[in-house]
């Protein structure tokens, strides 16, 4: 006889990494230009945390200012998602959010209002110190429905209410809009702030010329 388990109608979460010489070109253009807005990012009044730098829903002006460095570099890491090409058109703006000691963010998912769409919810990792921050958890989005059944401890196929990715700076994840996810709070305080650059995509069906960005062409060292 043999047996197997089959982990069924699991969630993509998309992962993936700069290489070291983009990461640092992108957060050494970005970071003064986000650090100079944070005297008025103040979370919004419907986000329980209080203690977090952000100005979401976006439109800063770091993001003009850089938009010729963002566009392609955002091209180079939403084109090499699938294993075919889709266009994707970026679903309002980008935000950032800034955490020092103390900062969190409560669990939330990025479903938009009304009748608006987002296919995805994005992260990236601008600033981060793998040694003291803390990364972002996911929410099982079926875990209530999975109490009703016996969950078998520390199977390889269990299925838990929470998933950590290991995250490093220049990491790029991109999900479903609807998991939620939260940070929880930074425990010791960092040479590095933790800085992560947020938005909401779209997928398009067929690749279209329309949505295409700049490629993305590494600066020259
Ligand atoms: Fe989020």
């Amino acid at each position: 006889m043999s047996t197997e388990t089959l982990s069924l109608f699991s969630v993509p979460v998309f992962r993936s990494k700069l290489d070291k010489n983009t990461s640092d070109f992108f957060k050494n253009e970005l970071l003064p230009c986000i650090s100079k807005e944070l005297d008025s990012a103040n979370p919004p009044e419907h986000w329980a945390t209080d203690n977090l730098r952000t100005d979401f829903p976006g439109g800063g002006k770091w993001f003009d200012e850089k938009r010729d460095i963002i566009d392609p570099v955002l091209n180079s890491l939403l084109v090499n998602q699938f294993d075919h090409k889709i266009s994707f058109e970026v679903s309002g703006k980008l935000w950032f959010n800034w955490y020092e000691e103390g900062s969190y963010q409560e669990i939330h998912d990025h479903l938009p209002d009304d009748f608006d769409l987002n296919h995805f919810a994005c992260i990236y990792f601008l600033s981060y110190d793998e040694e003291v921050h803390t990364p972002v958890d996911f929410m099982d989005p079926l875990h209530q429905i999975r109490r009703f059944s016996y969950q078998i401890p520390d199977h390889k196929s269990s299925v838990y209410n929470w998933y950590t990715p290991e995250v490093s700076e220049g990491t790029f994840l991109m999900f479903p809009s609807y998991l939620y996810h939260r940070v929880k709070p930074q425990k010791k305080s960092s040479k590095k702030p933790r800085v992560t650059i947020s938005f909401n995509v779209n997928a398009r069906n067929l690749w279209d010329p329309k949505y295409e960005l700049p490629e993305w062409n590494p600066p020259h060292r």
